[in-house]
């Protein structure tokens, strides 16, 4: 059964609580692979065992649905730093971010996407975190802000350029002073790669705001891509399309 069509561009984004009652997470655990149930077992913590087999189960319960399987059959491939595809070429492609006890999944027809979600905590060292990892535009641009915004915005450019990141999968690979993001409350979403006028333009940032406490974005290649944000409701066993909101 399938539960929606991606239509050209579409992509849904799937917002997954990671602490579902034992069963949900016993059920999920079922339908991993070996190597998976593998990986879950090697966590030192319960609760990030509980977490990564919430996430990996409910994207394959997702995945198979899409194309019309059994979530124990969606088989996974790797890329070389480790980005997860779906092994058969013309299966959707799709991109996975946890944080805390939230996962977001999306998932579209093809295309490169990548999505990330951070919990929004105070980091002590925040504003060092900011100089060595964002590029001096954005650093200038956090530093320029009230303090009551600074943490949000740290997490909003945070959240943007790891989608970024994940949307080429290949880590950090580029180097994270190589493009820019907009992060100030009220500047519209952008992301801007040093120099390439061209590249910028094949790229799509979308900020999604999955929850209080939350923040989150989504990059994809192409323009004007419909972005649908939907909540996976294990509770009631089926597909909830109650959303959640693209801008914060
Ligand atoms: C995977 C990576 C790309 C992101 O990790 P993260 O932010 O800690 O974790 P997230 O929860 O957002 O994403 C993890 C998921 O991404 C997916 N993933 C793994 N490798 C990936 C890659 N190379 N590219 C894209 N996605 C990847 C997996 O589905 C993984 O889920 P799993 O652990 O359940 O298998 C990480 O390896 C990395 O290199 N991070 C860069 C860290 C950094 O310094 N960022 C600075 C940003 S300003």
């Amino acid at each position: 059964m399938k539960i929606a069509a991606l239509d050209g561009g579409d992509i849904h984004v799937w917002r997954v609580r990671l602490d579902p009652e034992p069963e949900v997470v016993e059920a999920l655990e079922r339908t991993l692979s070996d190597d998976e149930r593998g990986r879950a077992n090697r966590f030192h913590f319960a609760r990030d065992r509980r977490r990564f087999i919430v996430a990996r189960g409910a994207l394959r319960s997702l995945l198979a649905r899409y194309i019309g399987g059994e979530p124990e059959d969606v088989r996974f491939a790797y890329g070389e730093r480790g980005k997860p595809r779906m092994a058969d070429a013309e299966c959707p492609a799709f991109n996975v971010s946890h944080s805390g006890e939230l996962a977001l999944i999306a998932i579209a027809a093809a295309g490169a996407i990548g999505v990330d979600v951070e919990a929004v905590r105070d980091i002590e060292d925040r504003d060092a975190v900011a100089a060595r990892f964002f590029s001096p535009r954005e650093y200038a641009c956090i530093r320029a802000l009230p303090e009551r915004v600074r943490t949000q915005s740290f997490f909003a450019c945070w959240t943007r350029k790891e989608a970024f990141v994940k949307a080429l999968g290949d880590g950090l690979s580029r180097p994270l002073d190589s493009f820019d993001v907009t992060c100030a409350p009220g500047d519209a979403p952008r992301l801007s790669i040093a120099g390439d006028p061209a590249e910028t333009q094949k790229w799509m940032l979308t900020p999604l705001a999955p929850g209080p406490g939350f923040e989150a974005a989504l990059v994809a290649d192409g323009r004007d891509r419909a972005v649908s944000c939907r909540t996976w409701s294990t509770e009631v066993a089926s597909y909830v399309t109650s959303g959640f909101s693209r801008t914060r």
